[in-house]
């Protein structure tokens, strides 16, 4: 036995772990063990053995069991009841305007920015509120099953690392950005070029310094091209660069208007992504949101950029904005994950939002008039879960540490039992009894749990190996 595994505690999962290591592709490993080190990282999974012990002692068979070993669902006594699935990774969502979900009326993005959402994000510069929103979506994200998200908050420093403190406190695996908006903004909610420039430094020293939390990272936040000035792009580039190429995270063709707007604001550049190229906000760790009207050479600066899009389905829906092609993008080569968006999107669940990203792909394949083109542009339930794991860790550029069960991985997982009491997928009441029991395969008790489930569903969360829920 290796020395380092001598006296090492170790985690061992055991029951059905289902994830989907690639786009179009559900994997489903039964009778499976994964066993978590003391970092939280996949140390090892075996697949269709009888007891969690006989994968534990192939790996290490010297360890303590007694003293050094948890086994958590050892005792999984319905094939089909709980599995294993990862934790939902949200690649957009404003933790500033969860008090506002579900209340946009009919407005359009810009005057649903001056109407709903300023004000609101003004009204968190007050420590007290923000302390309650702030508790109230990382509570809600988690019993969501979101084990990663990547928050903007308000311009606000000050509350942005309270924001940063109650992600850590609690567990959740974060990236936190201040919002950065130098110009285009009301009287009551903005801040200067300096402003903005220093307070983005003091929120990463203290996420860096003082916080401490390896699952807490700092993302720069320039809100989106028609609230920032040439300078203040130039500068939290610049910041990004300094940092060893930090997490970056803006907005990105959402609504007509606004891409009209952007023409007139910049000229010079060739179209809106060119823009964020131009100012060098555009790097293999840009988190867009939107991207629903790109043209092609766009597109091409993405993927030549290794940038990622947070696909907003419910607020693009909810918004008006359009339908974003995601299917193009993933046939182009561009990383795509899905994003809450809160509160352009009513809801804070990925679960959700994954469901609505199937119902618009279908709205956009009644585009199409070609058969194969109607159907190639359908996301499939299996396609969406992808967006909502995999894809996301692609979007963050953690595609080899999150997004599916795998050795080197971190265990960010949620257990969903669907067969409890106030069950809202409700299989097992119309079970036929039968002598091997298989009425629903597994295809179908996933496609029921995409539709039908919510976070009752969700019965406990872990992070980084850890339960949190
Ligand atoms: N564009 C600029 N700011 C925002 C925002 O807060 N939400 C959405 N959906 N789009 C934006
Ligand atoms: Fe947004």
């Amino acid at each position: 036995v290796e020395e380092h595994l001598i006296g090492a505690k170790i985690k061992v999962f055991y029951g059905t772990f289902i994830d989907t290591p690639f786009i179009g592709k559900l994997r489903v490993r039964q009778h499976t063990a994964v066993g978590v080190n003391e970092n939280g990282t996949i140390v090892f999974i075996k697949e269709n053995c009888e007891s969690p012990d006989i994968a534990l002692l192939e790996y290490n068979p010297d360890i303590n069991i007694n003293d050094n070993v948890e086994f958590i669902n050892k005792q999984c006594e319905k094939e089909y009841s709980t599995f294993f699935f990862p934790g939902f990774i949200d690649t957009h969502i404003h933790a500033s305007q969860y008090p506002n979900s579900g209340i946009f009326g009919n407005t359009t993005l810009l005057d649903w920015l001056t109407k709903y959402t300023f004000p609101l994000e003004a009204s968190l510069k007050d420590l007290s509120i923000a302390h309650k929103v702030y508790t109230k979506v990382v509570e809600r994200t988690l019993s969501n099953g979101t084990t990663t998200a990547a928050y903007y908050t308000t311009i606000d420093p000050e509350s942005t690392k309270l924001m940063a403190k109650i992600c850590s406190e609690r567990g959740q695996r974060a990236l936190i950005g201040k919002v950065c908006m130098d110009r285009n903004s009301p009287d009551t909610y903005q801040e200067s070029t300096h402003e903005s420039l220093e307070s983005s430094d003091e929120v990463i020293a203290y996420i860096r310094n003082t916080l401490k939390d390896p699952k807490i990272l700092p993302i720069l936040t320039p809100r989106f091209a028609p609230t920032c000035s040439c300078e203040l792009m130039k500068g939290l580039s610049k910041l990004a660069q300094s940092y060893d190429n930090l997490h970056i995270q803006t907005h990105l063709s959402e609504n007509l208007k606004e891409i009209d707007w952007v023409k007139e604001l910049f000229p010079d550049c060739s179209s809106y992504t060119d823009v964020y190229y131009k100012y060098g906000l555009l790097t293999n760790k840009t988190i867009l949101a939107h991207c629903v009207h790109l043209s092609n050479p766009e597109i091409e600066l993405i993927k030549t950029a290794g940038a990622g899009v947070a696909h907003c389905p419910i607020a693009n829906t909810s918004l008006s904005s359009g339908e974003c092609h995601v299917r193009k993008l993933i046939d182009e080569g561009v990383n795509v994950g899905l994003g809450t968006d809160v509160s352009g999107g009513f809801s804070s669940s990925i679960l959700v939002t994954a469901r609505q990203a199937h119902l618009v792909s279908r709205h956009l394949s009644m585009k199409f008039e070609d058969e194969v083109d109607k159907d190639h542009m359908k996301l499939s339930v299996v396609d969406a879960l992808y967006l909502g794991t995999q894809g996301g860790a692609n979007v963050l550029n953690m595609g080899d540490k999150l997004g599916t069960f795998d050795v080197g991985k971190k265990f960010d997982s949620q257990l969903i039992n669907i067969n409890s009491e106030y069950d809202p997928v409700d299989i097992f009441h119309w079970q036929v009894p039968s002598e091997n029991n298989d009425s629903f395969t597994m295809e179908e008790i996933i496609s029921k749990w995409f539709f039908n489930g919510d976070d009752r569903n969700t019965i406990n969360v872990w992070v980084d190996g850890s339960q949190i829920l």
